[in-house]
C-alpha cells in the first residue's frame, strides 16, 4: 500500500472539491419552517425516499428534484418530519448511485443545484428536515480521484486509494457483497496493483490514511452544509481504515476520524447531524456516539433489532426483541437510536444467529430469488404476505421501540416489490401514485422508465396507489398518518426512557417509554391467535389506564401493581399510565371517549402556534402526472374543507384543540382532558372513524362534532384497527418555535431494567 503526502501542489481535476468557506451560522431565516429544537432528531420520523423513484417533472422516465418538490406536499400531509435523501450525486449507477462519481454535484437526470437548493427551501418551509447519504468509504472506480490514481501513481491522487502489489493484506476482512465478490481486492490492469474496495469491485476503497483524502471529505461535507442539509447518514462508515491482524471493522482510527468530522459541523454548521450506517452488533454500534465530551454520531441505525421484529412475528414470541434490547447499551445523553422496518437494501440478516438467518429465510424468502447477499430483497407488505393486522404491528413497534423511525417511501400504502428485477431493484421501483400510466410517476413511454412499475397479481399500481388510498377512509395510508400523528403528540416515544415490563406470556412484549411528563404502556400480541397476559407493573399500583388512540380508559392497575389484558390476533395497545387522582371520573369504562371541551375554550389556555410555522394541509389531492416540459405542477390543495365528505377541522379549531394538548401534556400533568385531546388536536370527540360509525360509541355520540368543529368525518384511519386520531393539528412542542420545552433527557437508569 502507498502512502504519501499527496495534498500538495494545484488540483489538476475539476471532481477535486474546492475548499469552501464555512458558515458559522445557519440563520433561521433560511429555515422558515423548522423548531429551534437542536435536538429535533430525537422525536422525529424520517422518511427514506430514492430521488429517482418518487416523481418525474419531465416525462424522463427517472425521478428528479423537481418531482420530488411537486410531493413535498403529500410528505407534509403523510406527517414526515426529515427526508434521507440516497446518493444522488453524478454516477454510473452500478450500485444506485453508491457508486458516487462526483460527490459536489447533482447528476444532471435529477436535475442541476439550484433545483437542490430549491429543495431544501420548499422542505424547510413546510417544516421538513433533509439530510443525505454522504459516501465516505469508497468511490465508483469512474471517479476522477481514480481515475488520476490508477493512471499516475505518483500524482496528486496516487495514494487516494489503497493499493497493493498483492492480494493477500487484511484477510480477516469478510467479503460484504458475497452475490458477486470473492475477494475484496482487484487487480487493476492499468497501475497493474490490487486495490482494496469493501463492496463492489467497482467502488475503491478511499485511503484514509491519506490526510489529503480526509480534507478532501472535510471539504464535501462543507459544500452540502453550505447548501443547508440538515444532516448525513454516514454510508458504510466502519470501514473506513484497515489495520493488519484485524477484521477492518470500527478500528479506532475510523472513530477518530469520525469525531473529527464532528466536532468540523458543530464547529461550523451547529444543528447539522450525523446519522450512522454501521451494520453491527450493538455492542459495536454505541462506539459510533462517542461520549458526551466527545461525540461522534447523533443516531445510528439499530440494526440488530430490525430483523428480529420479522422474527418474532414468525416465532410468535417476544424474547427475540427483548434479548437484542436487553444487550443494547445505554447511548450518551442526547444521542439516539434509528429504527426502520425496511430500507432501499435487503433486509439484512448479517446480525442474526445461523438458526434465526435460516428460519428467516424459510419464513420469508421461500423463492431464492428473493434472497440477496446476506438477506432478503423484498418489500414490507409482501413479506409481511400484506397482512394488514401484521403491518400494522410492525408499525406500531417501529414506532413505540426506542429510537427515531425511518419509513421506506411506498411502504405507507403497502407497495409490493418486483423480484424479477435485478439485485435490490426489487425493492426500489416507481413510487405509485395513480391507477393512471406509469402509476402516476412519469408520464414517459412504459418502456423508457427507469424501472418497471410493479404489475404483479397481488400488488398491481392499479390497486395500490396514494391516490385510492386517500380516496379509501380505512386505507393503510390513513392509518399510517393517523398513527405518526399519534405518535407526534407523545414525544415520550423519542425522549423517553424504555423500561422492558414482565409478562405472563410468551407471545406477549411489553414495555413502558417514560419521561417526566408521561408514561406508556406498550403491549404487543406478536402470536396470530388471541392471548390474555398479567402485566407487572408494580410502580403503578392503582394506576388509570387510559388508550392513547381512542380516549377509552381500561381497567386501572390493582392494588398488587398487576393488569390483565386481552389481544387480540397481532393486537397491540399503547396505554396511558398515570396517577387515579388526575383521570378522576373524565374516562368512563364504556367506550366512550372522555368529554373534551369545545375548541373555542380548548384554546384558552393554550399557547399560540407561531403563524411562521407551517400547519399540516388537512388534505392532499393526487396531482395528476406530470407532463413532460410543462412546468411542474403544483399539488392541488383544497385546504381545509369543513363540509367535504372527509369533513376536516377548520385549521384554527385544529390548532386551539393542538395548544390545548399541549398545556394538558407539556405542563408535566397528564390529565385526562390534556392528555386526550393530545391524541389529535379535537379528536377524541371527533369520530373520524368510519370503524365506528356503525356502532356509537365514538365522538359522535359524545358531542364530538360539535366539540371539534366539524361535521362528521368519514374517518381517517383503516381496518382492522381504528381509532380516533389522525387529525393534523400542529402541537406546539413539534412545530412551535422555542415551545419544544427542554429537550427530555435519558433520566431512568433503570431503563435496562424490567420492572418486577
Ligand atoms: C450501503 C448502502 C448500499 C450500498 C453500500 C455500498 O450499505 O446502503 O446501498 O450498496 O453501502 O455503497
Amino acid at each position: 500500500m502507498r502512502k504519501g503526502d499527496t495534498g500538495a501542489g494545484p488540483s489538476p481535476l475539476t471532481a477535486l472539491p474546492t475548499p469552501v468557506a464555512p458558515v458559522a451560522d445557519l440563520a433561521r431565516e433560511h429555515r422558515p419552517g423548522l423548531t429551534d429544537d437542536p435536538e429535533w432528531y430525537r422525536t422525529a420520523v424520517f422518511y427514506e425516499v430514492l430521488l429517482r423513484a418518487f416523481g418525474d417533472s419531465r416525462g424522463s422516465g427517472t425521478g428528479d428534484l423537481r418531482g420530488l418538490i411537486d410531493r413535498l406536499d403529500y410528505l407534509q400531509w403523510l406527517g414526515v418530519d426529515c427526508l434521507w435523501l440516497p446518493p444522488f450525486f453524478p454516477s454510473p449507477l452500478r450500485d444506485g448511485g453508491y457508486d458516487v462519481s462526483d460527490f459536489t454535484a447533482v447528476a444532471p437526470e435529477y436535475g442541476t443545484l439550484e433545483d437542490f437548493e430549491e429543495l431544501m427551501q420548499q422542505a424547510h418551509a413546510r417544516g421538513i428536515r433533509v439530510i443525505i447519504d454522504l459516501v465516505m468509504n469508497h468511490t465508483s472506480d469512474q471517479h476522477p480521484w481514480f481515475q488520476s490514481s490508477r493512471s499516475n501513481p505518483d500524482g496528486p491522487y496516487g495514494d487516494f486509494y489503497v493499493w497493493s502489489d498483492d492480494n493477500t493484506r487484511y484477510p480477516d476482512a469478510r467479503v460484504i457483497f458475497v452475490d458477486t465478490e470473492t475477494s475484496n481486492w482487484t487487480f487493476d490492469p492499468v497501475r497493474r496493483q490490487y486495490f482494496w474496495h469493501r463492496f463492489f469491485s467497482h467502488q475503491p476503497d478511499l485511503n484514509f490514511e491519506n490526510p489529503a483524502v480526509r480534507e478532501a471529505m472535510f471539504d464535501v461535507v462543507r459544500f452540502w452544509c453550505r447548501i443547508g442539509v440538515d444532516g448525513f447518514r454516514l454510508d458504510a462508515v466502519p470501514y473506513l481504515f484497515e489495520e493488519d491482524g484485524t477484521n477492518c471493522e470500527n478500528l479506532p482510527r475510523t472513530h477518530r476520524y469520525l469525531r473529527e468530522v464532528r466536532a468540523l459541523v458543530d464547529r461550523e454548521f451547529p444543528g447539522t447531524i450525523m446519522l450512522a450506517e454501521a451494520n453491527q452488533w450493538p455492542e459495536d454500534v454505541v462506539e459510533y456516539y462517542g461520549t458526551e465530551s466527545v461525540p461522534e454520531c447523533h443516531m445510528c441505525f439499530h440494526f440488530p433489532v430490525m430483523p428480529r421484529i420479522y422474527y418474532a412475528l414468525r416465532e410468535q414470541r417476544a424474547s427475540a426483541i427483548k434479548e437484542i434490547l436487553a444487550d443494547t447499551p445505554d447511548i450518551p445523553v442526547g444521542a439516539q437510536w434509528g429504527t426502520f422496518l425496511r430500507n432501499h437494501d435487503e433486509l439484512t440478516l448479517e446480525m442474526v444467529s445461523t438458526e434465526e438467518r435460516a428460519a428467516m429465510y424459510g419464513w420469508y424468502a421461500e423463492d431464492p430469488r428473493m434472497r440477496a447477499n446476506v438477506g432478503i430483497r423484498r418489500r414490507l407488505a409482501p413479506l409481511l404476505g400484506n397482512s394488514r393486522a401484521e403491518i400494522e404491528l410492525a408499525h406500531a413497534l417501529l414506532l413505540s421501540l426506542p429510537g427515531s423511525p425511518t419509513l421506506y417511501y411506498g411502504d405507507e400504502i403497502g407497495m409490493g416489490d418486483n423480484i424479477w428485477l435485478p439485485d435490490r431493484d426489487a425493492v426500489r421501483t416507481p413510487m405509485q401514485w395513480t391507477p393512471d400510466r406509469n402509476a402516476g410517476f412519469s408520464t414517459a413511454d412504459p418502456g423508457k422508465l427507469y424501472l418497471p412499475v410493479v404489475q404483479s397479481l397481488v400488488n398491481h399500481y392499479a390497486a395500490i396507489n396514494v391516490e385510492a388510498q386517500i380516496a379509501q377512509p380505512t386505507s393503510l395510508l390513513h392509518w399510517v398518518r393517523g398513527i405518526l400523528e399519534v405518535r407526534r403528540q407523545h414525544p415520550v416515544f423519542g425522549n423517553g426512557s424504555y423500561i422492558p415490563v414482565q409478562v405472563d406470556n410468551e407471545a406477549i412484549l411489553a414495555f413502558k417509554r417514560t419521561n417526566a411528563q408521561e408514561t406508556i404502556l406498550c403491549v404487543f400480541n406478536l402470536a396470530n391467535t388471541a392471548r390474555s397476559t398479567t402485566v407487572e407493573l408494580p410502580r403503578h399500583a392503582g394506576a388509570s389506564v387510559t388508550d392513547v388512540f381512542g380516549g377509552a380508559r381500561f381497567p386501572a392497575v390493582g392494588a398488587d401493581g398487576t393488569v390483565t389484558l386481552t389481544l387480540g390476533s397481532r393486537d397491540f395497545f399503547w396505554l396511558l399510565v398515570s396517577r387515579p387522582s388526575i383521570h378522576g371520573d373524565e374516562a368512563p369504562m364504556t367506550g366512550l371517549p372522555a368529554h373534551v371541551p369545545p375548541a373555542e375554550d380548548a384554546g384558552r389556555d393554550g399557547e399560540a402556534v407561531s403563524p411562521s410555522q407551517p400547519q399540516r394541509p388537512e388534505t392532499y389531492v393526487v396531482p395528476s402526472a406530470p407532463h413532460a416540459g410543462s412546468a411542474p405542477r403544483v399539488p392541488e390543495l383544497p385546504g381545509f374543507e369543513p363540509t367535504t365528505a372527509h369533513g376536516f377541522t377548520q385549521p384554527g379549531q385544529a390548532d386551539r384543540a393542538a395548544d390545548r394538548a399541549v398545556t394538558g401534556s407539556g405542563s408535566g400533568a397528564t390529565g385526562y382532558g390534556g392528555a386526550a385531546a393530545g391524541q389529535g388536536g379535537p379528536g377524541p370527540a371527533v369520530d373520524r372513524d368510519m370503524g365506528d360509525h356503525g356502532t356509537g360509541d365514538s365522538g359522535a355520540g359524545d358531542g364530538g362534532a360539535g366539540a371539534g368543529g366539524t361535521v362528521a368525518v368519514a374517518g381517517t384511519l383503516g381496518q382492522p384497527r381504528s381509532f380516533t386520531g389522525g387529525q393534523p393539528a400542529p402541537v406546539a412542542g413539534a412545530l412551535s418555535p422555542g415551545s419544544a420545552g427542554p429537550a427530555q433527557r435519558r433520566t431512568d437508569p433503570s431503563a435496562a431494567t424490567p420492572e418486577s
